[in-house]
């Protein structure tokens, strides 16, 4: 048995794998982001660890006889976050999350100096990525930055507590801005414009190297058996590619989720960073993929749940289905919405562009607004899409992971808007967990999951006509961007 990892930013998932692919037990608890000033974004490392201690005491509870066979533990995490641990490896404060956007004037300072170094590190600087906040820090709260002995992606904060090892892996360094996509390398120049040593930075291995067993103190506490093996793990796309197959050039997918993201695997890093596009390492050596990133996704539709006064998702989802068919949405005159709600990523790199509503009129009611959302989220997609096939990686077809993919209707709205045919997946709920148990299995030498997919539960076939006509909004959509990004110029 693998025990596969997943820390969320929602949830802290976890899955116990066996040999043939099966899912023999899961258990997942909740986290609380904390968002102590607008745009800002933390958790407590410890209480992610507090969050493992407890799924796995629920895994233990309820699956003993699979709990007491784990053999390995593969690991799966929020990309981009910053977790700081001084001389005695504790935390010096709370991590910066991947949706933090105070580090924008950074981010762009970087992007401005040195724009050689984006075809290196894969992406323009960002703010949500790693190294602006440092430069954050180090402006802001320079004791705090003076106390970093070494910088850990949040996963990584699990393997030390589980391990007592600081090591990273490429898919998770990758998204730093730290490292050399095409060596797999830290990259050092880039290194030193945040004013740090590479020896603050953990060793790197690929994703499914081993990188140390469970500390016997740990494994008796958790009531694991003895020298289980971790593996390197990885960031959470690339690990959720593990997990649904994706390995291979070509094969794409859309994890809709808080955030969503398309990704499609390459041979090489292919970059377009002005467009936006992260060119980064697979969680799989020799593999690369370029990821278009929208940072709100599936969150608009509970934003919208909320404001619009709904029980639930479901709710507002079943509205909007039995008021709209989707062959008579374009028809439905329902208003566009811009998906900003906390900035954007790919295409337009603007942490501090807000979303809208536009075309409103007395007749606008719920369900066009739901509506509404959903095809704004889908617009989003196709930009981040064109964005990813302009580096020469293709999206022939795309799997479809994530919260979102609950629902046939956006799944078949999404194939209507991208004009490629969506396809959904058993268990595609858990596709990081499962991707991080598989990476653990071959962190002992059974690589034989790495090729195996999700079992396919629906494919939706874009709908021609509906491609054309949605393409007349995506238009419009497309003309909106430049007046509300004035509104905070
Ligand atoms: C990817 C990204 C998000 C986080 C969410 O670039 O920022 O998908 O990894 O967990």
């Amino acid at each position: 048995i693998s025990l596969g990892i997943d820390l969320g930013t929602s949830e802290l998932k976890t899955v116990l794998l066996d040999s043939s692919g099966a899912v023999r037990g899961q258990a997942s608890v909740r986290l609380d982001v904390s968002r102590p000033q607008a745009g800002w974004s933390e958790q407590h490392p410890q209480d992610w660890w507090q969050a493992c201690v407890q799924a796995l005491g629920q895994l233990r509870a309820s699956f003993p006889e699979q709990f007491s066979a784990i053999a390995c533990i593969g690991l799966s995490g929020q990309m981009h976050g910053a977790v700081l641990l001084d001389a005695s490896d504790d935390c010096i404060r709370p991590a910066i999350l991947w949706n933090d956007a105070r580090a924008h004037l950074e981010a762009a300072e970087l992007a401005e100096q040195y724009p050689q170094f984006a075809a290196v590190t894969g992406s323009l600087a960002m703010a949500g990525l790693t190294a602006p906040k440092l430069l954050w820090l180090k402006k802001h709260e320079p004791s705090a930055f003076a106390a970093v002995a070494c910088l850990l992606s949040p996963k990584d904060y699990l393997r030390l507590m589980l391990t007592g090892q600081k090591i990273t892996d490429m898919s998770d360094a990758a998204g730093t801005l730290w490292l050399d996509e095409p060596a797999r390398a830290w990259y050092a120049p880039m290194v030193a414009t945040t004013g740090l040593r590479p020896e603050q930075l953990p060793p790197l291995v690929e994703g499914d190297a081993a990188t140390g067993t469970v500390l016997p103190a740990v494994a008796e506490q958790l009531g694991l058996p003895g020298n289980v093996m971790v593996a390197g793990g990885g960031g959470d796309n690339p690990v959720s590619a593990v997990g649904i197959g994706a390995v291979n050039a070509s094969d794409s997918f859309i994890s809709l989720g808080t955030s969503a993201a398309i990704v499609s695997v390459t041979e090489q890093p292919l970059g377009n960073p002005d467009g936006g596009v992260h060119s980064f390492c697979h969680a799989l050596p020799g593999r690369w993929y370029a990821m278009g990133a929208i940072l709100s996704g599936a969150s608009c539709l509970r934003w919208a749940t909320g404001v619009l006064g709904q029980k639930n998702e479901a709710a507002l989802l079943e509205l909007i289905e039995a008021t709209i068919p989707l062959q008579q949405a374009v028809a439905s005159n329902a208003p566009l919405f811009l998906p900003y709600l906390s900035g954007e990523r790919t295409p337009h790199n603007d942490p501090q562009v807000r979303g809208a509503f536009l075309q409103l009129g007395h007749e606008s009611n719920t369900a066009q607004m739901g509506y509404a959302v959903l095809e704004g989220v889908a617009f989003a997609l196709r930009d981040a899409m064109a964005a990813v096939t302009s580096t020469g990686a293709t999206v022939p077809h795309c799997m479809l992971v994530g919260g979102g993919a609950r629902s046939q209707y956006w799944a078949q709205l999404l194939a209507n808007v991208l004009g490629v045919e969506m396809r959904t997946l058993h268990d595609s709920e858990l596709s990081a967990s499962i991707g991080a148990a598989k990476l653990g299995f071959a962190a002992i030498g059974d690589t034989s999951l790495l090729t195996q997919g999700l079992a396919i539960k629906n494919t939706f076939a874009p709908d021609i006509a509906q491609h054309a006509a949605l393409n007349v909004r995506y238009g419009k959509y497309r003309r909106l961007f430049p007046a509300v990004q004035a509104l905070h110029q």
